[in-house]
């Protein structure tokens, strides 16, 4: 595997699969003697500029499970914020810890750290992309349905990091993707054609029922992500007709399920009774954070990774 976790394309396919094996043995050996040593001594630094649960959490907890340690840092607290350059706390940090794990506004923050970082450094979501979201996400597809190749994934609202994600890693791992959004909140192009490129098969319509219609799996995530906050109402009325409802499921085929990596905003991308129902997996989805990330974090930082 690469020594960095950027995108999802700094994983092979193969990365991929044994990541995804790792994973699977990893929740069912949880709590073992023999998980404690895999880190043990070892510390991630997390930076964080933007709020998480999710993510924050599962990192932390997987950190000690393995034997580890996990530093929570925020800008405010870090000479970053009174205007300390990345490159040189990148240089620094790689003295003190194993890895570096970064939730950034923008890609170009994580990607500066990490040409100054000597250890390896991860994607907690940026503008751009949220790899680790997906890791968890297709876990979580293929323990439903025990595979993931040929599945019908309708992604229906904001062509955003998430989405990006999905995107890349849709080839990877044998989706057909039909991504529903309104004209001006489509995926980057850029994106679209490096994973056309690889390999993937993505339609783009601006029609939600035709991204539900026949679909195994549905997936939202909000409409206003975080820093979009000044958008708010243009995009709720830009969104409008994008809620996953009862009616846009029923297209689904018969055993669909739905995704949401959360935060939710009920009665905006989600309505409450679809996240409650019964072809909502999104429990799973967020627990399967932890286990796809302590299978990262054992690949990229345990003794002798690289
Ligand atoms: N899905 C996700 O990354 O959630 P958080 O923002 O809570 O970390
Ligand atoms: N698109 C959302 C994802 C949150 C996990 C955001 O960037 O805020």
């Amino acid at each position: 595997m690469r020594r960095d976790f950027l995108s999802i394309l700094d994983l092979e396919p193969h990365d991929l699969v044994q990541l995804l094996d790792d994973s699977a043995r990893m929740k069912k050996a949880r709590g073992g003697e023999a998980e404690r040593r895999i880190l043990a001594g070892r510390c991630l630094a997390m930076v964080f500029e933007k709020a998480s649960t999710r993510t924050r959490v599962s990192f932390e907890a997987g950190m000690e499970e393995l034997g580890g340690h996990a530093i929570f840092l925020n800008p405010k607290d870090l000479q970053l914020g009174r205007g300390e350059e990345i490159r040189d706390m990148a240089r620094v940090m790689s003295r003190y810890v194993a890895g570096v794990m970064i939730r950034a506004f923008a890609h170009g923050t994580i990607e500066e750290f990490a040409r100054h970082s000597s250890v390896p450094v991860i994607n907690g979501l940026s503008d751009r992309e949220h790899p680790c979201q997906i890791l968890g996400d297709l876990l979580t597809l293929s323990e439903h349905f025990g595979h993931t190749d040929g599945l019908r994934v309708g992604w229906i609202g904001d062509g955003n990091n998430v989405c990006n994600s999905l995107i890349l890693a849709s080839g990877m791992a044998g989706l057909e993707l039909t991504v529903a959004s309104p004209g001006r909140y489509r995926p980057e192009r850029g994106i679209i054609e490096a994973a056309r490129s690889a390999g993937a098969e993505i339609t783009l319509t601006g029609d939600p029922r035709e991204a539900a219609r026949d679909a195994d799996a549905l997936y939202t995530d909000v409409w206003v992500s975080m820093g979009e906050e000044a958008e708010r109402e243009e995009r709720l009325a830009a969104f409008r007709g994008y809620t996953i409802d009862e009616g846009l499921l029923s297209l689904a085929s018969p055993g669909a399920v739905v995704l949401h990596c959360l935060p939710a905003h009920r009665g905006e991308e989600i309505t409450d009774g679809v996240l409650e129902g019964p072809r909502s997996i999104v429990w799973d989805q967020a627990e399967n954070r932890l286990h796809t990330e302590k299978a990262l974090l054992a690949a990229l930082l345990r003794p002798g990774a690289r």
